[in-house]
């Protein structure tokens, strides 16, 4: 019964029995968190992360470093967060999937997406590759998109057999709730769940739209920032 916490923007916390896992932690400086979450509240044995922009690399470095979780990552995401003292970290790519533990298996996607991590001062560094994730953790596959846009080779993701899968809907930047709702259709997931639409107005959703489309497809679960789900 692995526990799935939307911590905010598209920040999630992955509890099994034995494993425990965070994707994208942006905890400082996120609008969501409003209750008080600091990174050094989360404990877990690993740190994943999909791209370098800010609001997804957020304290991932941080939080390897003080817990000596392991981070996954695309290959070259993992050499900046390396540069940056990070001690333990394995590096992945597209494509390519790896059993960590009886319990916990990842499998990286395809995003169509940016990945540049750019400091205070604008200096760019290449991160690689966006990416998304399947993991697969007490028997139960969750698919967390990252940040991308719809694309027709979500059918093949679906073919993994998704439990859940958490999509961002907030347009712009990513699929907003029509091209969310397609992405449903392509998942075939048993769950899904929104994400990265309530941080900033330029992202504001509103959730029951995206419900209204996806329909019988598959059953959405509106987790507010900080609300968890049991599957
Ligand atoms: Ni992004
Ligand atoms: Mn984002």
């Amino acid at each position: 019964m692995p526990k799935i916490t939307l911590l905010g923007q598209s920040a999630v916390l992955l509890e099994g029995e034995k494993t425990k896992c965070v994707i994208d932690p942006f905890i400082n400086g996120n609008p969501d968190i409003t209750y008080g979450l600091k990174p050094s509240d989360i404990k877990v044995d690993y740190v994943l992360v999909t791209h370098g922009h800010w609001d997804h690399l957020g304290d991932a470095i941080e939080i390897a470093k003080n817990t000596g979780a392991t981070l996954i990552a695309p290959f070259e995401l993992v050499v900046f967060c390396q540069s940056k003292g990070v001690q333990n970290a394995h590096p992945m790519h597209i494509g390519g999937a790896h059993r960590f533990s009886d319990d916990f298996w990842v499998k990286l996607t395809i995003a169509h997406h940016g990945s540049a991590f750019m400091d205070d001062k604008g200096n760019i560094t290449y991160t690689g590759n966006p990416c998304g994730f399947v993991v697969e953790l007490d028997g139960k596959k969750i698919y967390h998109s990252g940040d991308t846009g719809l694309f027709l080779d979500m059918q093949l993701i679906g073919e993994l057999g998704l439990d859940v899968a958490m999509i961002p809907i907030g347009d712009n930047f990513t699929m907003g709730p029509e091209d969310g709702a397609k992405a449903v259709e392509f998942l075939k997931p048993k769950i899904v769940i929104p994400m990265h639409y309530t941080a900033w107005d330029l992202i504001k959703q509103d959730p029951n739209y995206f419900v209204n489309l996806v329909g019988d497809k598959a059953e959405v679960k509106l987790l507010k920032p900080g609300e968890s789900l049991e599957i």
